[in-house]
């Protein structure tokens, strides 16, 4: 729990932001990815105050593999939450962990527009929303 109360993505401060980048990062050090050897860490914030981490899990078909994104939301769905107001992806190498495609789908069924979503990389950071990645998403809700 790293924010306090409830929160919504507009009241997700630096500092937090920060403390979530730091999760991404630590989790990020146990992906699994022999074969591209990209290993990427995703920490999410949800409106509860609750973090879930996930990494990338690689797989021999690489089809099979799952993004740190999705692992995360599975884990927060496990959990029992729902709403996402806060996503950060690490990588400790270029380029950044941008979510890719089916990551923002899936995210946008958990999430708002406004969704603050940060990735970084030692070099590098950029911080966007939700809607500028995936504008006009499909959604049935
Ligand atoms: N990957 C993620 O985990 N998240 C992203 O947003 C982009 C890509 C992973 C999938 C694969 O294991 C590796 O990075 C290279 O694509």
């Amino acid at each position: 729990m790293i924010e306090p109360g409830p929160t919504d993505s507009a009241a997700v401060s630096a500092e937090t932001l920060e403390q979530l980048l730091e999760q991404a990062r630590k989790v990020g050090a146990q992906a699994y990815a022999p074969y591209s050897n990209y290993q990427v860490g995703a920490a999410l914030l949800s409106r509860s105050g609750r973090v879930y981490v996930g990494c990338n899990v690689e797989n021999a078909t690489y089809g099979a593999t799952i993004c740190a994104e999705r692992s995360a939301v599975v884990q927060m769905v496990a959990a029992g939450d729902r709403e996402i107001v806060a996503v950060a992806v690490a990588t400790p190498k270029d380029p950044l962990g941008l979510p890719c495609g089916i990551c923002r789908q899936v995210l946008v069924e958990f999430a708002g527009p406004d969704c603050v979503v940060l990735a970084s990389t030692p070099g590098a950071r950029h911080t966007t929303t939700l809607g500028a990645l995936l504008p006009e998403p499909f959604t049935l809700r």
